[in-house]
Order: C-alpha cells, then sequence, then structure tokens
C-alpha cells in the first residue's frame, strides 16, 4: 500500500512542526537557564530531545513507506518573557495546537482508509493528551507554589529531575 499523497504531506509539514516545538523549547529553556532556574530549563531541555524524537518517528515511518521527507526551514520562535508563568502557558497553548494538527493529520488518514497510518497517530494523540497535562500541572505548580521562593526552588529541584525516556516508536 502507498500513502495517500495529501496524508504524506501532512506527515511531512508535521515533521517541521514537530522540529519547531523543540526549537521553540529552547528558547524556554534559554530563559529559565538565564533566570537561574536550571531545573526548568533542564525540563524544557529534556522536552526539546522529546520533540526531535516526535519528528524522527514521522521521518522513520515516511521512509519506512516509501516516502522520501523533505527537511523545511524551522521558523525562528518570536516569544519574550516577562515573567516565569509565560513560558509554561505558552507551551499549554502550543501543545494544543499541536494535538490540532495530529487530529487533522488523523481525520485525512481516516478519510483515505490508511488504517496503517491511523495506528501510528493513536500513539501521538495519546502522547499529546500525556503533554497537555505536564503542561497544564506546571501552569498550576506554578500559581499555587512559584511566588514563594522555597515554592520556587522546591519546584525548580523537582523538574531538575526529569530525565528523557525514548518513546516506544520506530525512529
Ligand atoms: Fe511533539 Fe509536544 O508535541
Amino acid at each position: 500500500m502507498s500513502l495517500d499523497k495529501n496524508v504524506a504531506d501532512l506527515l511531512n509539514e508535521q515533521i517541521n512542526k514537530e522540529l519547531y516545538s523543540a526549537y521553540l523549547y529552547l528558547t524556554f529553556a534559554d530563559y529559565y537557564d538565564d533566570r537561574g532556574l536550571k531545573g526548568f530549563a533542564n525540563w524544557y531541555m529534556i522536552q526539546v530531545q522529546e520533540e526531535v524524537a516526535h519528528a524522527k518517528g514521522l521521518r522513520r515511518y515516511l521512509l519506512d513507506n516509501d516516502v522520501l521527507p523533505q527537511m523545511k526551514a524551522v521558523a525562528q520562535p518570536d516569544k519574550t518573557f516577562s515573567n516565569d508563568l509565560e513560558p509554561l502557558e505558552a507551551a499549554l497553548a502550543h501543545e494544543k495546537y499541536i494535538t490540532d494538527s495530529i487530529n487533522q493529520i488523523y481525520f485525512a488518514a481516516h478519510e483515505a482508509h490508511d488504517l496503517r497510518t491511523c495506528k501510528l497517530l493513536d500513539w501521538y494523540v495519546n502522547e499529546q493528551a500525556e503533554e497537555e497535562v505536564n503542561a497544564k500541572d506546571m501552569i498550576t505548580n506554578m500559581k499555587l507554589f512559584g511566588t514563594d521562593p522555597k515554592g520556587l526552588y522546591d519546584l525548580d529541584r523537582e523538574y531538575q529531575a526529569r530525565t528523557f525516556v525514548a518513546p516506544t516508536i520506530a525512529m
């Protein structure tokens, strides 16, 4: 079975969106590192690795289905932040955008009766649910504890402990 052209193009675009996500989260890590919040910076540096892994999973899938991926230009993130909550809120908004993007590919694959791509995207749908929960929890934690220096210190220590766990998809 060869991939539907529209589905293949959307998957290719998604590679770019995942790489942009990595680039965006690098700027979040930069913000926190510059603030001296190395735990928050670590959390986003791990997120960068996750986003690259998401892109690699899509690349592998295209190659395995005889489509040559095209690496397109990654846009410059244009975010500047004036407080520690803003990157967290921007992360949640961005993850919702990515969820919508994954859903759109899913709909296209379903319409093309492309069950193989739907199966791949099942993993991404679940991953997005997790990503949104993580992003929401970070906002909640910051609002509850982040305004107090000791609370912020503890949160930073907690985020310092995050390590990269490679996804279960083929890459
Ligand atoms: Fe790859 Fe954060 O979505």
